[in-house]
């Protein structure tokens, strides 16, 4: 199993290149494989969870080349062309690649089972499977719920008014993807604004797709054409050098080109309510997203209660924000947060435990928790295979008075390769150690 040793380094400097969006990435595999014609995707993120989306396209008979790192080159098939792959596609550690491909294969002519590693295998899919199921899908789970998901050849589907229950782009887009195949129109509104990379995505293969804050809707019988995708620096893997900018004294940095979509950059809010120094440098678009520097500065952090209309808009930062939480003065209150229960790990136990392993006084409650700021002693920190669990903590060692080692880091490789290099360049004191057993 491999761990990380990490201690206080020095204060963190320089100008820092952040690996592409990995809710972009899977999308743009997707919706390339599915339009008529060669598309380019450039700043493809080569992590686990975006590659295991791209070889499963690959299986169903889509010619992927990848001339470089991170470029794709995609020849569709058109909406009609996928085939039947022989055996189980794996989507690994990827939540996003097995909600999302449940859509898209339930719509198919052929059947398909989607597997995934043991984190993916206990999360809860009856989200995906209830309204897919509306739509006149055939799938079925393992008791509870849980992957893998074996989808039956369609007939054909037929759009709904889906009023999602879960704030959650993984369920709007599933049903956004069977719907391209649906009769008629498919809707779908949410209770809060999630990201909206599917809509944009559509429309810019092509897709007429109508959209606000919350709601979208679309009609099935269109065509998707091959086009071009820049995708922008992930604001979530930005999170970590952002949060260790502002904590550890004597820092100043620069995150270049960071994707800026405001239903991405909630933690952006709520550091600066906290008291952090964050400057937005050198706004541009890339490829139809806002991107920007991040220009932060050590400064001196304070607790808050974290806005419920932010939490959608940072639902995986909550690993880092605790730890800022962590060293900031006085008491910060998470609420509203339950679905971090499901993440790829149980997040709230997850940062809870670890942290009270550093010496910080937690009190977890179902929704949330109470992060009391404290100082923080080294110790030994399980990341439960979850990447942003493990890098959180790599960034609250920084501060910690003693070692602090990391345990079952591997998993970071979904979505942040190179992290423990990029790291260390900035000024973070991190190890790779790889151990046995
Ligand atoms: C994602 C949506 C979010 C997010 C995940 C990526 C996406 O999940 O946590 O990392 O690409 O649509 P939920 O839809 O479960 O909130």
């Amino acid at each position: 199993m491999s761990a990380w040793i990490a201690m206080q380094g020095k204060p963190l400097r320089g100008r820092i290149a952040i690996p592409g969006d990995k809710s972009i990435s899977h999308r743009a595999i997707m919706l390339a494989a599915l339009a008529e014609g060669r598309s380019h995707i450039h700043g493809f993120l080569e992590g686990a969870d975006t590659r295991a989306t791209a070889a499963i396209f690959q299986r169903l008979g889509v010619l992927i080349e990848a001339p470089e790192p991170s470029v794709r080159i995609v020849d569709g098939v058109g909406l009609h062309g996928l085939k039947a792959s022989n055996g189980a596609l794996d989507c690994g550690n990827a939540g996003t690649a097995m909600r999302l491909l449940s859509g898209l294969l339930a719509a198919q002519a052929f059947a398909s089972t989607l597997v995934g590693d043991e984190s993916l295998s206990r999360r809860p899919m009856r989200r995906v499977i209830e309204p897919l199921r509306m739509m006149g899908a055939c799938i079925d789970s393992n008791a509870g719920d849980v992957p893998p998901l074996r989808i039956a050849a369609a007939g054909t589907l037929h759009g709904i008014d889906y009023a999602s229950p879960v704030a959650s782009a993984q369920v709007k887009s599933a049903v956004l993807l069977a719907g391209l195949y649906a009769d008629g129109t498919t809707r779908v509104s949410e209770p809060h604004p999630t990201r909206d990379y599917s809509e944009r995505m559509l429309q810019a293969f092509g897709w007429p797709v109508r959209f606000g804050e919350g709601w979208v809707e679309l009609e099935g019988g269109h065509r998707l054409m091959a086009t071009d995708i820049q995708v922008p620096a992930d604001f979530s893997s930005a999170a970590f050098a952002l949060t260790a900018g502002c904590v550890v004294p004597g820092s100043d940095l620069v995150l270049r080109q960071v994707g800026m979509n405001p239903r991405r950059t909630g933690l952006l809010r709520v550091l600066a309510q906290m008291g952090a120094d964050i400057r937005v440098e050198d706004e541009s678009g890339q490829g139809g997203e806002p991107v920007a520097d991040l220009h932060v500065r050590a400064a001196a952090l304070h607790g808050i209660d974290v806005p419920l209309d932010c939490v959608p808009d940072m639902i995986d930062e909550f690993p880092v924000l605790f730890i800022a939480a962590a060293l900031a003065d006085g008491i910060t209150r998470v609420r509203g947060a339950a679905e971090l229960r499901v993440k790829e790990s149980d997040r709230i136990a997850a940062m809870a435990n670890g942290l009270r392993g550093l010496g910080i006084r937690v009190d977890e409650t179902p929704d949330g928790a109470d992060i009391h700021g404290g100082t923080l002693h080294g110790g030994i920190v399980e990341s439960h295979g979850d990447h942003r669990i493990a890098m959180a903590f790599a960034v609250a060692a920084q501060r910690a008075s003693g070692e602090v080692t990391i345990r079952d880091t591997a998993n970071v490789a979904t979505s942040y390769p190179g992290f423990v290099a990029s790291m260390r360049a900035i000024g973070f004191a991190l190890n790779d150690e790889l151990r046995d057993g």
